[in-house]
């Protein structure tokens, strides 16, 4: 196991490029099994994630180059194999894209339930419910998912899902992109990797529309031919960095990014005293003074990412006043990281939903653990304030969705080193 240790106390500044993002990456790359022919997409982030989901797919028969960073040329043409490799699929949550990718590429799959961060109960009951709505039997045992056509065969239909869902809007698109017929999915996800998904299936001759309003319109193609494609930066990535600044006290330039994909979170930290100028690819925020105490509800996109509750709750934590963050996509997100940044000093009263932040004005460097993603990136930010030297363990989950923190941490000054324990 391998952890960071962090020497706090430094305000950032310089400037940090953003990735491409890895929750429209682990969407694109299994959609791309749908394509008869090389895919050439670019801005794909090195992160574990996106190496697992390769590994799967190539052991599924793909043809995987990569010519240069961040590139990646796929051919799925030579696949055959609908039962991706179950020990792999379990290290991500993702991975239950190939099951929505392998009934629209061939009507059957067996596929494993996917693991990832478990920071709440993850149940993927409004996917099955659109498999069955095009037509799939499903047998879900606690192990995998088998899909095969139904009697009446595949098909597009009208699903209406009960919950807001990222992963079951984007896995009933990718089912359905072959389908004959029209698929309508209302109380769809909007989040931006959902439009990024489209707009990349759209380039290799797909047709689906309204993607990042609530209804998305999924005509069903032949085929699908290749194409080049380059992925959106990560939003979360980039309000982690400015999350980052701000707790800091520091002056980054943050680019490549889109800044209507940031507009709530760059609001909010505006709310708390920092100083964000916007750019057209790029945003430099400013935080010289101390930040002030505010109120966040997280919320499906557009309102504030439930992926960013973890990194707020470390500026609010140091801020003046007493802030409120209320949770409403997970209600145990919390329990992943605030008892962590108690032992820092933090002052967090849970109470159901929301989370009661007294500020502080410093935290105090301790060794903590990583329970998931975005938690284990609070931590790090958290390290970075603080007083002292923070050890962060567990940095396996850090790694799967930010590329070469260290180096682009180190970047801004930071003073932070991953050690192999
Ligand atoms: C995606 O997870 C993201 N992961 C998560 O980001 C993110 O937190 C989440 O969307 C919300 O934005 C990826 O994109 C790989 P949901 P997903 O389906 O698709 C309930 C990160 O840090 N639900 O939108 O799993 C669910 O329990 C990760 O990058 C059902 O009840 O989220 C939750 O309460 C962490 N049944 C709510 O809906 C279902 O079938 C939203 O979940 C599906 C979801």
């Amino acid at each position: 196991m391998a952890r960071y240790e962090i020497k706090g106390g430094t305000p950032l500044s310089g400037t940090v490029t953003i990735s491409g993002a890895k929750n429209a990456a682990v969407a694109i790359l299994p959609a791309s099994l749908l394509v008869a022919g090389p895919c050439r997409i670019e801005n794909v982030p090195d992160i574990s994630d996106v190496r697992i989901l390769l590994s799967i797919l190539e052991g599924m028969g793909a043809d995987i180059q990569r010519p240069e960073e961040n590139v990646v040329i796929i051919d799925c043409s030579k696949v055959t194999d609908t039962r991706p490799n179950p020990e792999l699929v379990k290290k991500m949550r993702a991975s239950y894209y190939l099951m929505g990718a392998l009934l629209g590429r061939c009507g059957r799959a067996h596929v494993a339930l996917p693991g990832g961060c478990n920071f709440a109960s993850r149940p993927i009951d409004q996917h099955i419910k659109g498999f069955e709505a095009l037509g799939a039997d499903v047998e879900e045992t606690d192990d995998y998912v088998e899909l095969e056509p139904g009697p009446h065969g595949l098909q597009g239909n009208r699903i209406c899902l009960d919950i807001v869902s990222v992963g079951a809007t984007i896995n009933i698109i990718i089912a359905a992109v072959l389908l004959p017929g029209q698929t309508i999915i209302e109380n769809a996800a909007k989040e931006p990797h959902i439009v990024d998904l489209a707009n990349f299936l759209n380039t290799m001759g797909a047709n689906v529309s309204g993607a990042g309003t609530d209804t998305v319109k999924i005509r069903g193609v032949e085929s699908l031919k290749g194409g080049t494609y380059a992925i959106i930066p990560d939003q979360i990535e980039a309000g982690t960095y400015l999350a980052a600044a701000a707790a800091t006290g520091g002056n980054v330039l943050v680019r490549n990014v889109i800044p209507k994909h940031m507009d709530c979170i760059t609001s909010k930290l505006a709310e708390m005293g920092a100083e964000i100028s916007n750019y057209d690819d790029a945003l430099r925020i400013r935080a010289a003074g101390r930040l002030r105490h505010t109120t966040v509800k997280t919320h499906p996109y557009p309102g504030f990412p439930t992926d960013m509750q973890a990194q707020i709750c470390v500026c609010m934590s140091l801020a003046s006043g007493v802030s409120r963050l209320t949770e409403s996509v997970y209600e145990t997100r919390f329990f992943g990281y605030c008892s962590e940044l108690e032992s820092m000093g933090a002052d967090i009263q849970i109470n159901g939903k929301t989370a009661i932040v007294t500020g502080t004005d410093r935290l105090y460097g301790a060794t903590v653990s990583a329970h998931d993603l975005r938690a284990g990136a609070a931590l790090v930010i958290a390290g970075l304030a603080a007083e002292g030297t923070t050890w962060v363990k567990n940095i396996h989950y850090v790694e799967r969705g930010y590329e070469r923190l260290i180096g682009k941490l180190t970047a801004l000054g930071a003073a932070i080193r991953r050690v192999e324990d």
